[in-house]
């Protein structure tokens, strides 16, 4: 089942950063996108992920145009079946990172799983506040938090950018294995093209074209 289809997508903000893009992601995909800094990853993944409005072209979700789509109805989609992962997270600092998880498990409807904490090494760091965490433990309750409401789409942005390498790819796992379990998808943005090559696709986003290099 297809997932997502972007098709002729174009964006300029001072200058233009992309024209003609198209992508299309099904069931169990998992795509990269590298390029350099500045290059427009991050705003192709805003627009991909319907938090900015392309200048042309066109995004649909599970078959639907998000344009057509009422307020109401695409607002249902990113609360249940969109995650995004971006370099800086919004956690509330308030409260405890158990407390952000409850918010996520509550709106989704959805349980904490223990396995996954376990797996992301904070299970122990669950009754903290959030300023008492890391920056490397933050990110992966974000993390956490993003998986708990079980979303079809994951929109990764250096997702592992605060972690070191092994960590870095233990998250990638899990990462991996959410999307295998749960009929999902994800597209990840990274300069890192190791971790990108573990993606099914990688596309490299250069002079203004996104080009399959994988
Ligand atoms: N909201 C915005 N308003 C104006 N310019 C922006 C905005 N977001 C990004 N840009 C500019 O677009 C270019 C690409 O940014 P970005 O998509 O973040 O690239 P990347 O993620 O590849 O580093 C940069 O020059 C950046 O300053
Ligand atoms: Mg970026």
């Amino acid at each position: 089942m297809n997932l997502l289809s972007a098709k002729n997508i174009s964006h300029t903000f001072e200058y233009e950063l992309f024209r003609d893009v198209s992508i299309e992601l099904d069931e169990g995909d998992s795509i990269a996108i590298i390029g350099i800094s500045g290059s427009g990853k991050s705003t192709l993944l805003h627009i991909l992920s319907t938090l900015l409005t392309p200048d042309t072209g066109s995004v649909e979700l599970f078959g639907k145009n998000v344009e057509l789509m009422s307020k109401k109805e695409l607002a249902k989609i990113k609360r249940d079946a969109l995650g995004l992962v971006f370099q800086s997270h919004y956690l509330f600092r308030g409260f405890s990172a158990r407390e952000n998880l409850e918010v996520a498990a509550m709106l989704s409807k959805q349980e904490i799983d223990d396995e996954v904490l376990k797996r992301l090494s904070i299970l122990e760091n669950m009754e903290q506040k959030v300023t008492q965490l890391s920056g490397g433990q933050q990110q992966r309750v974000s993390i956490a938090r993003v998986l708990t409401k079980k979303p079809r789409v994951l929109f990764l942005d250096e997702p592992t950018g605060n972690l070191d390498k092994t960590t870095a790819n233990e998250v990638m796992d899990i990462f991996f294995d959410f999307i295998r379990d749960n009929n999902a998808a994800m597209i990840l943005v990274t300069h890192d093209e190791e971790l990108a090559s573990r993606c099914r696709r990688v596309y490299r986003l250069q002079n203004k074209e996104l080009i399959m290099v994988k």
